[in-house]
């Protein structure tokens, strides 16, 4: 019986060994300048043994306005190069797992202290600082933004191409561009944070404009033989809001531009969704991209083991599974995955003696 899960998947010149995918997670610990620290080499050095297809690092800040707390990775400055260069020669050496790096920008949703700190909106004068958006209209709660102007949305379009630019430089083979959960370019997609009245705003058309400029823009600096997705928020989960038919209309076009595939998550613009969380609970947005366009989907959420993993895929659903949390909570959930779906892969041969296979107890 063929295998899914642990089926190769190529993307451009990208082959990865097999379908699954860490799904990227924020860590609120790079230093004030957004420079990744010992805690992520430990995190990402650990993930790239996983025995996953594929890595994506959190979402990472193009510009300093947006990152989501003063303690967010960011790649606008060559001096966040070489951190980030030790972390990925470190998983070249070690691993075959392949490497992402998510670009974002939190727009509104911006300055706030970690997690752990309660996620509190941080003013400019605890070391917070001024929010953009799409439009001036805040998320409920925060400040109200400054809505972006066209030479600083220009200016903001060189900053995502400066950030592909040091991406290929480090090494990665994969940029994922955040257009999700209520962050920067997702203000510009949705009715309920886009009431501009120029040619970024109004119908579906209008409000697409800036994200799929951006796309084009960091296509034309990404390497041809590097894949470029999307992850999304395949709706809103707000009536009236983004819907699922919004995001194929928004996967066709960036199908046009070249995109790779598209990542379905939901929801993050508005604090009145209703999210029916439930095991698999975004399965079916990815399934409707795969299905209405020519794009390969990952799906991500609540995605708990490798048979039900291995049964999105068996059933066309995705193309990929993305896991987050289980991922952190068990770092060796691909080579459980395994174990549940009777494959062989490799452990690390540090590692090998450690796998059920060499550890039967005698009869
Ligand atoms: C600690 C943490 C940080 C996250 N950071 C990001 C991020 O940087 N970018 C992103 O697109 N999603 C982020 N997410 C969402 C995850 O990528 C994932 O979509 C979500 O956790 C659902 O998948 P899961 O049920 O497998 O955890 C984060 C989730 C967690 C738990």
């Amino acid at each position: 019986m063929t295998n899914h899960l642990f089926s190769s998947f190529k993307m451009r010149g990208m082959v990865l060994d097999n379908r699954i995918v860490v799904s990227p997670m924020a860590q609120y610990s790079a230093d004030e300048t957004g420079r990744a620290k010992d805690w992520h080499f430990m995190h990402l050095g650990n993930l790239a043994i996983s025995g996953a297809g594929l890595l994506i690092l959190e979402a990472t800040a193009v510009e300093p306005k947006g990152r989501v707390s003063p303690n967010c990775l960011g790649l606008w400055s060559d001096n966040q190069v070489p951190c980030l260069k030790r972390i990925v020669e470190f998983a070249r050496c070690h691993s075959n797992t392949k490497l992402g790096i998510q670009l974002a920008h939190a727009g509104r949703k911006a300055s706030m202290s970690a997690p752990w700190q309660g996620s509190k909106g941080l003013l400019p004068e605890e070391s917070g600082w001024d929010l953009v958006s799409a439009s001036s209209l805040p998320y409920p709660g925060r400040p109200i933004p400054q809505q972006l102007d066209h030479i600083e949305m220009d200016k903001l379009k060189q900053h995502y191409m400066d950030a592909a630019i040091r991406a290929d430089e480090i090494g990665f083979d994969l940029i994922e561009l955040h257009c999700a959960h209520g962050y920067l370019l997702n203000t510009f997609l949705s009715t309920l944070s886009n009431t501009r009245k120029d040619k970024y705003g109004g119908d579906l058309q209008a409000r697409m404009r800036y994200p799929l400029e951006v796309f084009r823009a960091i296509r034309a600096v990404w390497p041809e033989h590097k894949p470029l997705g999307v992850r999304i928020s395949a709706t809103d989960w707000v009536e009236g809001g983004w819907t699922i038919q919004d995001s194929v209309v928004f996967a066709r076009e960036l199908s046009m531009l070249g995109c790779d595939y598209i990542a379905t998550s939901s929801g993050g613009i508005s604090p009145n969704q209703k999210i029916p969380v439930h095991k698999g609970y975004q399965v079916p947005f990815a399934e409707e991209v795969r299905r209405a366009t020519d794009l390969p989907s990952i799906a991500v959420g609540h995605i708990m083991d490798g048979l039900q993993a291995e049964e999105i895929l068996t059933k066309g659903q995705a193309d990929l599974v993305a896991i987050g949390r289980g991922m952190t909570y068990d770092p060796r959930w691909a080579w459980h995955a395994a174990e549940l779906l009777k494959v062989k892969v490799d452990f690390p041969p540090q590692y090998a003696r450690s796998s059920p296979a060499m550890r039967k107890l005698p009869r």
